[in-house]
């Protein structure tokens, strides 16, 4: 075992949090370490999260078009068919390409990425197990641990045919059924790759809802696109029993008072994911482990240690990779005596289906019971001129102030290129714009984010189209 390095800071995970962190303590000029125990950077986002689920929702989503589409444009193409071995081994290029471009980042900065698995020996000096063992003490750590999926007691992963997101993403074939449990973010989007190669899915949710995060109207009318595009779903459903028997997966399920049996291919269990926090010792420097495994911060993502500090899916709050990476940036800067601040109130939330579901701020909901008396617009994209000439107008905008001082307190949209059109109202909610400022705005035209505008409109009472 050697023991001799002392770096300012040592970030423990090198996902989107992590990685973020790291090369942001480099930049203010801290000795700084990041410490990976798996084989490349980029953490769950990058290696089995974001980009790969990203990169086969667009290729299945241009072969959909294709099918479905393309005639109506006046596109003329012999039957498409997918070259599934392809399909996810341009997959795996994009995330190489990503994940090699971290190892770059870290050499440009003069972070040193350190492989192995790391663990508190005392609050100041951890245990790296790699290739060789080593010790390091820094004067702080970051930990970005991140997150695991949570398995179903009676069903655990196998990754073949009880698979979690990580074995969807890598199936060896296009299943001939799959069932998903749970109807949240990874169950919708995953659900749309696998239907879009031909897939018989049926999705099984506990809740009366699907995506449960988003506005209630919003997760709706995406529950109606869903199943007019093929997916089946039992809302309000319970999975009492599962149990896999020569390579076919039953499960039963309690729905609208009856026992039902259901049977399939592969189960992609799609319940949460929990802080993973595993290995690293925490009791050695005085870190207890919070409720549902989270590990507790103050405002400053402190630790009960002041020199420890957490974030991302490690702590509470919404797990998604653009908030780990502002709170990496955060606590670097906090570490050298800056004062940032992270807006919670303006994160996007992005569901990549198509059309995409997008929203920041406040639902109607959540509005309504903070005690706001609110102004609410809407506007369909069956009235917008580019969606028209996309032959793309599922959905709509849906903006929402408050009525008295007339600030806008959320944008939700369902629609094509909805998780880009968001970036407008994460910069109107964070500079506190109120709903006829968002109004008085011009937009270019044609342009689907025209909508937006004309929502805002509508929220005044001043629809021009509709
Ligand atoms: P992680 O990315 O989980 O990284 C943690 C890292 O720490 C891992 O690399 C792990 O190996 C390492 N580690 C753990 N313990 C140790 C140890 N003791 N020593 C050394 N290393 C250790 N979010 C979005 O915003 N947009 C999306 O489109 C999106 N899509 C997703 C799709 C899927 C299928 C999944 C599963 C997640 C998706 N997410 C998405 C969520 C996003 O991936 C996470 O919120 C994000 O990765 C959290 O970042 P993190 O840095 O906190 O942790
Ligand atoms: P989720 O929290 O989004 O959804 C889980 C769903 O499962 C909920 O609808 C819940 O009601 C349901 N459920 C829970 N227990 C159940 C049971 N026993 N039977 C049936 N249904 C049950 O979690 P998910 O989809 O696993 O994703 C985990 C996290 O990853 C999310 O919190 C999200 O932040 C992140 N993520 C983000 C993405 C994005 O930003 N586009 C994409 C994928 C994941």
């Amino acid at each position: 075992m050697t023991s001799h390095s002392e770096f300012d800071v040592i970030v423990i995970g090198s996902g989107p949090g992590g990685y973020v962190a790291a090369i942001r303590a480099a930049q203010l000029g801290l000795r700084t370490a990041c410490i990976e125990k798996g084989n490349t950077l980029g953490g769950t986002c990058l290696n089995v999260g974001c980009i790969p689920s990203k990169a086969l929702l667009q290729s299945t989503e241009h072969y959909e078009w294709l099918l479905k589409n393309a005639a109506e444009h006046g596109v003329q193409v012999n039957q498409p068919s997918m070259n599934f071995e392809k399909l996810m081994s341009r997959k795996e290029e994009v995330v190489k390409t990503l994940v090699d471009g971290i190892a770059g980042l870290f050499k440009k900065n003069k972070v040193e990425w350190i492989k192995g698995e790391a663990q508190f020996i005392s609050a100041q000096e951890i245990e790296v197990k790699g290739e060789k063992t080593q010790c390091l003490k820094a004067k702080n750590f970051i930990l970005a641990t991140g997150s695991e999926p949570i398995p179903l007691p009676f069903l655990p992963f196998d990754e073949k045919i009880i698979v979690s997101s990580t074995g969807a993403l890598v199936l060896p074939k296009v299943p001939k059924t799959m069932i998903v449990i749970g109807a949240g973010v990874i169950g919708v989007e995953l659900a749309s790759v696998y239907r879009r190669l031909g897939t018989k899915i049926q999705i099984v949710e506990m809740l009366e809802q699907i995506t449960p995060a988003m506005d209630p109207a919003i997760s709706k009318l995406l529950l109606q696109i869903l199943k007019k595009q093929g997916l089946e779903f039992f809302l309000g459903a319970k999975v009492v029993e599962g149990s896999v028997n020569k390579g076919l997966a039953k499960l039963k399920v309690e729905h609208e008072g009856k026992t039902i049996e259901l049977s399939a291919d592969v189960i992609l269990v799609s319940v949460g994911r929990r802080p993973y926090s595993k290995g690293l010792n925490l009791s050695a420097a005085g870190i207890e482990i919070g409720p549902k495994g989270f590990i507790p911060v103050d405002g400053a993502f402190k630790t009960t240690q002041n020199h420890i500090y957490a974030i991302g899916d490690l702590i509470d709050g919404p797990m998604l990779a653009h908030r780990a990476s502002e709170e990496g940036v955060a606590a670097a800067e906090i570490i050298t005596g800056m004062h940032p601040h992270v807006n919670y109130m303006s994160i996007p939330n992005v569901i990549y289906t198509h059309p995409e579901v997008a929203a920041v701020g406040m639902t109607e909901k959540e509005a309504r019971e903070a005690g706001f008396a609110l102004k609410v617009g809407t506007c369909l994209f069956k009235s917008n001129a580019r969606a028209r000439c996309a032959g793309d107008t599922e959905g709509l905008v849906k903006v929402i102030g408050e009525d008295t001082s007339g600030r806008l307190l959320g944008l939700h949209i369902i629609g094509p290129n909805a998780s880009e059109m968001i970036g407008e109202g994460v910069i109107a909610l964070e500079k506190k714009m109120t709903v006829e400022q968002l109004a008085n705005a011009s937009h270019a035209h044609p342009t689907l984010s025209e909508s937006i505008k004309e929502a805002a409109l509508n929220a005044l009472g001043r629809a021009i189209h509709f």
